[in-house]
């Protein structure tokens, strides 16, 4: 897929802003501060209703506007369309295809794949497991509906249980056949959720290797494991933890508390890797995510590369530019505040350019 043109009325710091863009490279450059960042936000919001930076909606509308409006003319599938995506702070947010809303926004999520290169990725590996949680939904999510719906209502379930073991733990009488029909829902979701999950790291996890392999300079073996409470004794593993579950005011055991482990040579990457091996593995699950996604809808995502060749040394630029001159992937952005340099790493490739300039 890509996009033809943009428009994009205040959103963040870009108070207006119209491009046709390349359904090649595409290099977004300016000055720190100037939005380059925020452009990319735009076009991930289009694409998966939400920014990958601020988690409320009001903080996107620029300072000087009560709205933000942001529309796009793609092509997918030989399909041409038109995505409007608006929020004011009197109306909710209203996504658009050709004009018509949608039902329920999540019909929108996988109609146009997106994955996202950013600064703060080795995050994923340093960080918590959440955030490989959120990765691998992320994946899942943009090709299977149900899963995305499941997820949503596992997460409120999961909400309403807590509130109430908290409830329970103060007032004694509550009636706890509530607490019955919490458990048999989240346990039928628990199943589902983490089959999902499984088979998923079972596919993703061979494409990861070979990119990791590409990219790599060493020789050692990356492995991903995916770690999770749910089994086929869950039920009654998780019921007879209630007490425990009222005494500590959580639910303790579920998919909420997946992980998935991430190793090199066995040992883990979180531990024992370096610095230029966390990078390798955070770029080869992103390039993954971009062949998983390919090969699961037919369409090659959009790439959103944040400041990348600020975070990749030479080795791994190289290898990532070999890929950009075979033509591995589909639409590319990548932004840089230094316009001379990125112009002389991509001298044998065509691109279209787009300056932000200063205010
Ligand atoms: N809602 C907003 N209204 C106006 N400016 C905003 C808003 N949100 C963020 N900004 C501004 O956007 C700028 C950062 O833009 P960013 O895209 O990160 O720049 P770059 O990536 O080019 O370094 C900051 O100066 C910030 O204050
Ligand atoms: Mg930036």
């Amino acid at each position: 897929m890509f996009f033809k043109d943009i428009n994009i009325s205040y959103f963040k710091s870009i108070d207006n802003l119209k491009w046709t863009c390349s359904d090649g490279l595409n290099l977004v450059l300016g000055n720190n501060g100037n939005g380059k960042t925020n452009l990319l936000d735009a076009l991930y919001y289009m694409c998966l209703t939400k920014s990958f930076l601020a988690s409320s909606d009001s903080v996107l509308i620029h300072q000087d506007a009560d709205f933000f409006r942001l529309e796009g003319n793609v092509e997918v599938l030989e399909n041409k369309l038109t995505i409007a995506a608006s929020f004011s702070s009197h109306t909710k947010k209203k996504i658009t295809i050709d004009g018509e809303e949608y039902d329920k926004l999540s019909q929108h999520i996988g109609r146009f794949p997106v994955v996202l290169f950013a600064p703060d990725d080795t995050d994923l590996v340093r960080g918590s497991s959440e955030l490989r949680r959120k990765f691998f939904d992320l994946l899942i999510c943009q090709f299977d509906l149900q899963y995305l719906e499941s997820l949503s209502t596992y997460n409120h379930i999961l909400k309403q249980r807590n509130h109430y073991l908290k409830l329970l733990s103060i007032k004694e009488k509550l009636d706890i056949t509530l607490l019955a029909i919490y458990d048999k829902k989240l346990i039928e979701l628990n199943h589902y959720i983490s089959k999902k999950r499984a088979e998923t790291i079972l596919e993703f996890k061979p494409i990861f290797i070979t990119h990791y392999n590409f990219i790599s300079s060493e020789k050692e073996k990356a492995n991903i494991e995916y770690e999770t409470d749910v089994n086929s004794d869950f039920e009654s593993i998780f019921l007879n933890n209630q007490e425990k579950d009222i005494f500590s005011q959580r639910t303790n055991l579920g998919i909420h508390a997946d992980d998935f482990e991430w190793t090199l040579d066995e040992k883990s990457t979180k531990k024992y890797a370096s610095q230029g091996q966390k990078k390798s593995f955070v770029l080869a699950l992103k390039l993954a995510q971009f062949t998983f996604l390919n090969l699961k809808k037919g369409i090659k995502p959009i790439l959103l590369m944040d400041d990348i060749f600020d975070k990749l040394d030479d080795f791994r630029i190289k290898k990532l530019l070999s890929m950009l001159t075979e033509n591995v992937f589909g639409q590319v952005f990548i932004t840089d505040a230094r316009a001379e340099r990125t112009k002389n790493l991509l001298k044998n490739i065509p691109f279209n350019c787009f300056t932000m300039e200063d205010k």
